[in-house]
């Protein structure tokens, strides 16, 4: 894999970003496709002009961007550079607000978890566990108050699932509505051969 990390340096402040692998190829126009097809959503997640299909590594408040960081997440690439990741997209389903696709790929979460590894200590300590976590039942709640305590991300190590975001509602029975609804084939493939690291917009989304 490769590092693509477009991340201007100098300010230190706290941030914002996501390592992620950006889809590509027939995943990346399958991805798009449903994404137009849950337009009846409200357009929130749009891949057509705005936002980039992705499967999330490690999306969490950094300290600061520093030289430390990039070479933190260099080394996590080169740690991966002889990993073959081959991701094959699943089934369509509706997480709560979030429309969202399976993905099969066991090297996602090794790819996450070495990045994590390699840059936590970067992460700004002490964030705030979101509410939703609050609203899981147990042992999953526990977990993941216990991650974003240690790693600044509720959604690491046994807590990964790798998944793509293709739509978001406010209302939740519109997004299992539309999910029900959604025409679309699962098994569009793509090697993934980049993590990337980007700004973040509502929803999980990336510019
Ligand atoms: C996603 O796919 C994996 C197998 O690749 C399966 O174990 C898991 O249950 C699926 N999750 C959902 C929400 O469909
Ligand atoms: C991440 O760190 C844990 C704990 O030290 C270790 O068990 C695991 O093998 C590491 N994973 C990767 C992919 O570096
Ligand atoms: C952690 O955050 C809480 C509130 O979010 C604050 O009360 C506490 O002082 C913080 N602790 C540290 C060590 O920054």
């Amino acid at each position: 894999m490769a590092l693509l990390a477009a991340l201007s340096l100098g300010l230190c402040a706290p941030f914002t970003a996501d390592v992620h692998l950006p889809l590509l190829g027939a995943a990346k126009a399958a991805a798009l496709a449903v994404n137009q097809k849950l337009r009846l959503l409200n357009n929130e997640i749009d891949f057509g002009t705005k936002h980039t299909p992705h499967i999330t590594l490690y999306l969490t408040e950094w300290q600061c961007r520093s030289d430390a960081l990039v070479s933190a997440l260099r080394s996590a690439v080169v740690q991966l550079a002889t990993q073959r990741c081959r991701v094959t997209l699943g089934r369509a389903y509706a997480a709560g607000k979030f429309a969202m696709l399976n993905v099969s790929a066991p090297c996602a979460r090794v790819a996450s978890d070495a990045v994590v590894n390699a840059t936590h200590r970067l992460a700004a300590p002490n964030q705030s566990v979101p509410e939703w976590v609050y609203a899981l039942p147990e042992p999953a709640r526990s977990e993941k108050i216990a991650d974003v305590r240690r790693f600044g991300s509720p959604n690491v190590f046994d807590q990964f699932r790798a998944h793509v975001s293709v739509g978001w509602a406010s209302d939740e029975s519109s997004v299992a509505s539309a999910v029900a609804q959604l025409a679309y084939e699962p098994g569009a493939t793509f090697r993934a051969d980049v993590v990337a690291v980007g700004s973040t917009g509502a929803h999980g989304t990336v510019l």
